[in-house]
């Protein structure tokens, strides 16, 4: 495989072992420019791992990594082009935000009003001269995202930024990642929970076992989820009849309840309306984008 004109990260049959543990099991998989792309697994499925590999910090076992076409350790201005906050990220306690920015601006050649800068743009200037140590994890978050933002980069890459949030650090988070690949930022997230990143990403990529199972846009991903129509009449049977011709899938649950499968819920009605069938209720039964993520997931562990 050669490199991808669009891709700003490629991974590609990564494999990582700590010992006889395969944390990464020949993954592949790349993300395009101008893309927030959702790297999704549950706890253990080696998202950081992955991340980390990417990032040069851990050696692949097998397979490579590459970003924007070349070998991380290899790119040239990598910590300005790429900004980058992994999990647990580690600040010197006693020192204040606003130095900790500093200390990391003045080792990489940044002016200090750059520190100014991205303590606005993740509004954290208010708390700026007080000490870490007295963050929230909120805080820590968004503190350890201005460090990625020093180097004005065009690629980020976020393990689990959203862990610690409140709801409205969520939405500050999700505007805030829109606006960055608005603006031809490309953008690589970790979460082990779909909903955080749901309403973020264009695509995602899912992980379990160190191995890929899906990879898909949002859009594609939603189109996957099943739904059924509940639907409640006085005449179940000749309506089941109906629905059936018209090429939905339908059992009859119980008393006067259908459940209708293959067709919306707008379509029953339809249906109905056109044949004069009462219905005493119609529901819509979707399954969760959440529910879809976790169906994937475990039908990976059922097969393993
Ligand atoms: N440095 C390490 N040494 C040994 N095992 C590790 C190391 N880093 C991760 N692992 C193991 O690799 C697996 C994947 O971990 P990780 O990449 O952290 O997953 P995730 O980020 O998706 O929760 C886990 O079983 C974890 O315990
Ligand atoms: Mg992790």
């Amino acid at each position: 495989m050669g490199t991808t004109p669009d891709a700003v990260i490629e991974v590609e049959r990564l494999t990582k072992r700590y010992g006889k543990l395969t944390a990464v099991d020949d993954l592949s998989f790349s993300v395009s420019r101008g893309s927030v792309t959702g790297f999704l697994g549950p706890n253990g499925a080696g998202k950081s791992t992955t991340l980390r590999a990417i990032l040069g910090l851990a050696n692949p076992t097998s397979g490579r990594t590459r970003v924007f076409g070349t070998d991380y350790r290899r790119l040239p201005d990598a910590p300005l082009r790429v900004g980058a906050v992994l999990e647990a990220s580690d600040f010197h306690p006693g020192r204040s935000g606003r130095d900790h920015l500093r200390s990391l601006a003045l080792a990489a050649g940044i002016p200090f009003s750059r520190v100014e800068d991205v303590l606005l743009l993740v509004e954290l200037e208010a708390a700026a001269g007080r000490r870490v140590k007295g963050y929230s994890l909120g805080m820590r978050q968004r503190l350890g995202l201005a460090s990625a933002l020093l180097g004005e980069p065009e690629l980020l890459v976020l393990d689990e930024p959203a862990n610690g949030l409140d709801p409205e650090g969520m939405r500050w988070l999700r505007d805030f990642l829109r606006a960055f690949a608005a603006n031809g930022g490309s953008v690589l997230v970790s979460s082990h929970v779909l909903a955080e990143v749901e309403q973020t990403v264009d695509r995602v990529v899912i992980i379990n076992h160190g191995r890929f199972v899906a990879e898909a846009a949002l859009a594609e991903l939603t189109a996957r989820v099943t739904s059924t129509v509940r639907v409640r009449s006085p005449e179940p049977d000749r309506l089941a009849g109906l629905l059936t011709a018209d090429g939905a899938t339908v059992t009859v649950v119980g008393d006067a309840l259908l459940s209708v499968s293959g067709t919306p819920a707008s379509r029953v009605g339809e249906v109905a309306a056109e044949n004069g069938v009462v219905l005493h209720e119609l529901v819509s039964e979707e399954t969760s984008l959440e529910e879809a993520f976790l169906a994937l997931t475990q039908d990976e562990e059922a097969a393993s």
